[in-house]
């Protein structure tokens, strides 16, 4: 938000005041004076006005991880594993997870303490792909592809998918690249075909791709490169 928002929104200062801030330059984001009412506070920035912090900038955290089979994506359950256990990270309770995969479902996690970049990855009009390997019970025909890519009504939601592209591997198993996230959005669209699927690993979340060594259960911090990727 801007900064003359951020600023008269707190009880202590009016708009005249906070414009007279900024004009007398006494307000700094992450250490550099601002005298722009526009000038953007985040999440993370770090805002001071006469060196007092009105805001402390925390450290933003994004994480890539292989989930394992049989844990939930979730970050707190009562009577399972949770991908957050799976961390050996402080402050956990200040993460989230971008993207959930049911509990027998593998592969790409991200998990992060920042609301805008998990967003901007899971929103589908952002449209990145989140793409998934996929092992069926029935043999998987080429009438799928051509239904998948013109979208399945999916009456529960009242909506229609998105596009999605299906790449045949074998008989029964597939590529599957869809931008949204709905509910058990792979088994549904699967399921429309009475085919149950298998297995279900995400290989992919727009252009981040979960590292080939990378251990089931095993996770790592991204580099600065990977996460200005999104
Ligand atoms: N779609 C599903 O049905 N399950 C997942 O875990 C992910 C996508």
């Amino acid at each position: 938000m801007r900064v003359d928002r951020f600023l008269s929104n707190l009880p202590r200062f009016n708009r005249q005041q906070v414009r007279l801030l900024l004009v007398e330059r006494r307000v700094r984001i992450d250490g550099q004076t601002v005298n722009d009412p526009r000038a953007q506070v985040r999440e993370f920035s770090h805002v001071e006005v006469d060196g007092e912090v009105l805001q402390a900038g925390r450290m933003a955290r994004y994480f890539m991880l292989h989930k394992p089979q049989g844990c939930v994506s979730a970050t707190r359950d009562p009577q399972h594993r949770t991908v957050l256990d799976l961390l050996d990270e402080p402050d956990k309770d200040d993460l989230h997870i971008a993207g959930r995969l049911d509990f027998n479902s593998t592969g790409l996690m991200l998990i992060t303490n920042d609301g805008s970049w998990s967003r901007r990855l899971t929103q589908p009009q952002t449209k990145l792909p989140k793409v998934y390997y996929v092992e069926t019970e029935q043999t998987i025909t080429a009438e799928y592809a051509a239904t998948f890519a013109q979208g399945l009504y999916f009456a529960f939601e009242d909506l229609t998918t998105q596009p999605a592209e299906l790449t045949l591997l074998g008989p029964t198993s597939a590529r599957l690249s869809i931008v949204e996230g709905r509910y058990h959005q792979v088994k549904r669209m699967f399921g429309h075909f009475n085919n149950k699927v298998l297995r279900l690993h995400r290989e992919r979340m727009g252009p981040l791709v979960l590292d080939l060594d990378l251990e089931p259960g095993r996770y790592r911090a991204l580099s600065p490169d990977e996460i200005r990727l999104i």
